[in-house]
């Protein structure tokens, strides 16, 4: 089967059941590589071709799924198997978080389809972790939207936090993303900042010029040139320090070194925001200031290549032992995650590096055709997926189960880095170009000279689970 991907028990708490998750990572919307695009006669009959190829560069398309289902094991009898989409049910509230969470149903529905059960730990970094912050400052925002204040009490924050995860819970997200996504109801409550109210928030912050930076964020620019972040940042600074000129208390200043009242005063200017901006605007702008972050680090956790090192040092031409070790270790990377392009050309300096001080000086990537797409989980064996820096939500379809674009724009050779330092490494300096950053929405989109359209596999998981005995 070459389209399996994991497989994965869990243990059920009634008796001896055992429910069986198996993840599907099906392409069947054909990825197409550049030598496909020019015999047209394997583009399968679903798939949108938008453009002649012409050369160069991969531009991204996105595509619907279209995606049949099959038994993984068609000769064993195993209890019947069938497409699980997240099964909801009425969650388990106390009662005692005194909000109508009707008016936030499409965020919090858009929240759990991005931390649904089996994708949430793959996609944890850079979709299902940002919304859930997302989702944790509009409900701040909506929670006070009645009141003055811009926070939520301790005792009543814990309450709702529950509630939060018990609704997310309810609609098939995975229950184990606070400890995923390091959030817990102290992030409602604005901390040690000390400004919690909007009278005074208004008094210190300006405002105007707060919003105006925030109400629209435009995803291409703010990473390199930050113009929310930035403003967020600058209204946070001036709340954390009006805690110092006002409270001469010791004992607090150092409690608040400690806490980094900073990022506690943040969340307060992201409840500010939640407030004075439709849910819709604000989650936008929130995923685009948090894909920024994300982007800047590599996450994936790499064991020290000593084998690799082994295998490639001195090595100036191709070499199966050096290639066949450095596929190896890339084999056991690319089980971890998912990863957008960006972070992908981070990842491809990182490991570089570590090489480089290892003593691997010749451009093993090269020597073994390694590309950036490497660098994430892979459909088939050459099929990587990397996600745009931007990445879009999960896709729930009803009919298809979850699923999420990929982008192409990734199929070039990983970079291997000029020193063994990473710390030059910057994604903005020549900001256009590094071929794997995302082309411009605001390019005019008749001009596609030069690029070449390519059909985004779309990576579709299944879920079945089956009752064993
Ligand atoms: C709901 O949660 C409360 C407290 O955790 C528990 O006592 C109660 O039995 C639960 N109700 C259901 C239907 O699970
Ligand atoms: C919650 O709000 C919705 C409309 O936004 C309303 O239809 C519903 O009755 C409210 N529920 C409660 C318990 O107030
Ligand atoms: C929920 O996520 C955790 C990782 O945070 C993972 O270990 C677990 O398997 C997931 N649960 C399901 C049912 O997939
Ligand atoms: C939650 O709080 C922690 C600790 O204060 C902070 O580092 C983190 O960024 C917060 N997360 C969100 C989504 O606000
Ligand atoms: C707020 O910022 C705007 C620029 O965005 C500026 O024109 C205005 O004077 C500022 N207001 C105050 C009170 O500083
Ligand atoms: C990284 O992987 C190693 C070995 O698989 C594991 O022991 C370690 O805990 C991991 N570190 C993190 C931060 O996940
Ligand atoms: C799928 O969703 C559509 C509309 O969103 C709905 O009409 C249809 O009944 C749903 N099908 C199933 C099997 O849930």
């Amino acid at each position: 089967m070459d389209c399996f991907q994991t497989i994965c028990c869990l243990k059920g708490s009634l008796g001896h059941q055992f429910l069986l998750f198996i993840v599907w990572l099906s392409s069947f919307q054909v990825a197409v590589a550049l030598q496909t695009l020019l015999e047209p006669s394997h583009v399968s009959s679903t798939s949108e071709l938008a453009t002649p190829p012409n050369f160069g560069i991969f531009g991204p398309i996105e595509i619907s799924p279209a995606i049949l289902p099959r038994n993984p094991y068609p000769d064993e009898s195993l209890a019947p198997m069938y497409p699980t989409f997240p099964t909801t049910y009425k969650p388990n509230l106390t009662g005692k978080c005194p909000v109508n969470f009707t008016a936030l149903s499409n965020i919090i529905d858009k929240t759990a389809s991005d931390c649904s059960q089996p994708l949430a730990a793959l996609v944890g970094n850079v979709i299902c972790c940002p919304q859930l912050g997302s989702l944790l400052h509009i409900f701040q925002g909506y929670y006070s939207v009645n009141s003055d204040k811009l926070v939520l009490q301790n005792a009543v924050a814990d309450d709702c936090f529950s509630d939060i995860i018990s609704i997310l819970a309810s609609r098939g997200a995975n229950k184990t993303i606070p400890t995923l996504c390091s959030v817990k109801s102290l992030n409602l409550t604005g901390g040690l900042c000390p400004v919690k109210d909007v009278v005074n928030f208004e008094k210190i912050v300006n405002t105007s010029k707060l919003l105006e930076a925030c109400s629209t964020v435009d995803p291409l620019k703010e990473c390199c040139r930050p113009i929310c972040q930035s403003a967020i940042t600058e209204a946070a600074l001036e709340m954390s320090r009006t805690q110092l000129t006002t409270n001469d208390n010791e004992e607090l200043v150092t409690e608040h070194n400690r806490n980094d009242p900073l990022s506690d005063c943040k969340g307060v200017v992201y409840s500010y925001l939640s407030r004075k901006l439709s849910a819709d605007a604000a989650n936008a702008a929130f995923r685009t200031v948090s894909a920024c972050k994300v982007n800047k680090v590599c996450p994936l956790n790499f064991t020290r290549p000593l084998e690799v090192i082994k295998a490639c040092r001195n090595v100036a031409a191709p070499s199966p032992s050096c290639c066949s070790s450095l596929n190896t270790y890339m084999a056991g990377i690319q089980n971890q995650m998912l990863i957008t392009n960006k972070q992908a050309i981070i990842c491809a300096t990182v490991l570089g590096s570590k090489l480089r001080q290892g003593g691997v000086m010749t451009n093993v990537y090269e020597l073994c055709d390694i590309d950036l797409k490497d660098f994430s989980i892979q459909a088939y064996r050459q099929q990587g997926c990397l996600l745009r820096s931007l990445p879009p939500d999960v896709i729930l379809d009803n009919s298809t189960g979850f699923s999420f674009t990929c982008d192409l724009n990734d199929n070039i050779a990983a970079p291997w880095p000029s020193s063994s330092s990473i710390s030059t490494l910057s994604l903005c300096a020549p900001e256009m170009s590094l071929p794997a950053l995302p082309t411009s929405q605001i390019k005019n989109p008749g001009n596609r000279g030069g690029e070449l359209e390519l059909l985004v596999p779309i990576f579709s998981f299944f879920i079945f689970s089956a009752l064993l005995y």
